[in-house]
């Protein structure tokens, strides 16, 4: 901040015109709007009934008779109905893109990186990965990775926690897991993360901090607030910039060393960015884009996958006669070939997802005032939220037992069916579908293997998430007290 009379003066200005449009701002919405929900909202009382904001989201569009809901002190539309997903996503793409709002509140973290960005800069990333992901090269170098992860890292900790008789936070194993795992992917570098001896890297925890407090940055009523937090360089503002520096370094360590190690005949996805983008900002950018799709959503759905498979043995059993059918009794490491056959493992992954999807919603912002499938109108300028979380629990949906773990409801005569992707949107459908989709499955259904045909995995009591998950605030959904784990061999219970 300035340092003379007329720098602090105009300094106190700005703040005073800050309050002034925070209060208005806020003040006007809350005097506008006394109803429930929004009230609910304002006063955080939903969490006397409800364990986590999504919960209280999917009872409120639950009882919706159109599946949408409207919370009028954040100008947010949230909706759970199919049609009005397709109509977002894909007919009216245009009219609903990430937006300004979106790209300021992630800004600071996500600059210009693929999730954060519309238009060309989009068109751009989105066409060299999904170029590259796509390329059949690319699944056996996914699965030397992964295999790698799993047999040099993951196994042996494993191991040696059984050896010590140790409560080991699996939450905390499968984000080192997918960290090491996206980064030696995306970058060819490797963090080596998955070494419990060592604390967890400077990035990967800046990494965590920036995700939990940019989320908390849009559930603010009021984009004043954090701005001004941000203008004064306070609070959870002053974390966000010293983590998001912590980040930037990093990141642009990786570019150095990758330069220094030759790009030109590499098989990961920054060699190829870089022969065509000399901004190293804009590669930094693209890099923690890359970081955060891959890393935190394969942890979430690994940590959600192993506390569902704890409480239904019997989904574990199947998993597992199914593994002995397609591939015999050792446990030597699948082929590639050998992990398509395995449907029902296929469709536990699924389903785990449904129910905990890694990204419980995802908001968009509506350019010119429309009107959803089931008459919703839309202003202009507003929010426009799809909530996978509240979806995957519609009875209209998945019928009567949609709150149920049931992996058969993806399985015809034993072959697994998708459903459609606008009713399913774990991945987001449309024009901005996941382009890790394929790479994600992978990790979780070799992990799942190489764990469960080793290892019984069995849930340590701690906290109310045993009963059901509390989540912290953040991008992708986090268990707030980990998953405490103790596993003991195969067949020695
Ligand atoms: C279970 C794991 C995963 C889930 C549930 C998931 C889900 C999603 C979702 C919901 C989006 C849309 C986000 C948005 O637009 O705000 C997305 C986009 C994306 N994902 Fe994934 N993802 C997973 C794993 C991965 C992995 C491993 C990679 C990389 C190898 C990846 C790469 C991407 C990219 C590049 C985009 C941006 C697509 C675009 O904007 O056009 N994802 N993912």
């Amino acid at each position: 901040m300035s340092e003379s009379p007329i720098g602090k003066v105009c300094v106190l200005l700005a703040i005073i015109s800050v309050l002034i449009l925070t209060i208005f701002s806020c003040g006007r919405k809350m005097l506008l709007c006394r109803c429930e929900t929004c009230q609910a909202y304002l006063t955080s009382s939903w969490s006397k009934s409800f364990d986590n904001l999504c919960d209280w989201y999917a009872h409120l569009l639950r009882n919706s008779p159109t599946k949408t809901i409207d919370i009028h002190v954040l100008g947010n539309t949230i909706t759970a109905n199919p049609d009005n997903v397709e109509y977002i996503l894909k007919t009216r793409f245009h009219n609903f893109p990430k937006g300004k709002t979106f790209s300021s509140i992630l800004g600071d973290f996500l600059g210009r990186g693929i999730f954060n960005v519309d238009g060309e800069s989009w068109t751009f990333q989105k066409k060299m990965a999904s170029f590259e992901l796509t390329k059949t090269s690319i699944r056996s170098f996914a699965f030397q990775v992964v295999n790698f992860e799993i047999q040099h890292r993951l196994l042996p900790l494993l191991l040696l926690s059984k050896q010590n008789h140790a409560v080991l936070d699996l939450q905390d194993v499968f984000k080192r897991f997918s960290f090491d795992t996206i980064c030696r992917f995306s970058f060819g570098l490797d963090p080596i993360c998955l070494e419990l001896s060592l604390p967890m890297s400077d990035f990967a925890t800046s990494f965590d901090l920036a995700s939990k407090l940019s989320a908390e940055r849009a559930m603010s009523v009021s984009p004043f607030i954090w701005k001004m937090k941000r203008f004064l360089n306070v609070g959870s503002e002053k974390k966000l910039r010293e983590a998001v520096n912590m980040i930037n370094i990093l990141a642009k360590e990786v570019i150095r060393q990758r330069k220094k190690m030759g790009f030109s005949s590499r098989k990961d996805l920054l060699s190829r960015f870089m022969t065509s983008v000399n901004d190293e900002t804009y590669l930094k950018d693209i890099i923690i884009s890359f970081l955060l799709a891959g890393r935190d959503t394969v942890a979430s759905a690994l940590t959600s996958l192993f506390w569902l498979l704890a409480k239904h043995p019997e989904v574990e059993s199947a998993i597992l006669v199914e593994a002995e059918r397609v591939m015999g009794s050792d446990n030597n490491e699948a082929s590639f070939e050998k992990i398509q056959e395995l449907h029902y493992l296929q469709a536990a992954a699924y389903e785990s997802m449904r129910l905990y999807p890694p990204i419980q919603l995802d908001s968009k912002f509506c350019v010119e005032d429309d009107v959803l499938c089931d008459g919703t109108c839309v202003k202009k300028g507003n929010r426009v939220t799809y909530h996978p979380y509240a979806m995957g629990r519609l009875e209209e949906i998945w019928g009567s037992d949609c709150l149920e773990f049931r992996p058969e409801r993806w399985l015809k005569d034993g072959v697994f069916c998708p459903e459609s992707p606008f009713k399913y949107p774990v991945f987001q459908a449309g024009m901005r579908v996941c382009l890790g989709k394929d790479m994600a499955l992978l990790e979780l259904k070799c992990v799942t293997l190489s764990l469960l045909r080793r290892f019984h995995i069995e849930l340590v009591a701690a906290g109310p998430h045993h009963r059901n998950p509390r989540f912290s605030p953040g991008l992708t959904a986090t268990f707030s007290c980990g998953l405490p784990v103790k596993v003991s061999p195969r067949g020695t219970q």
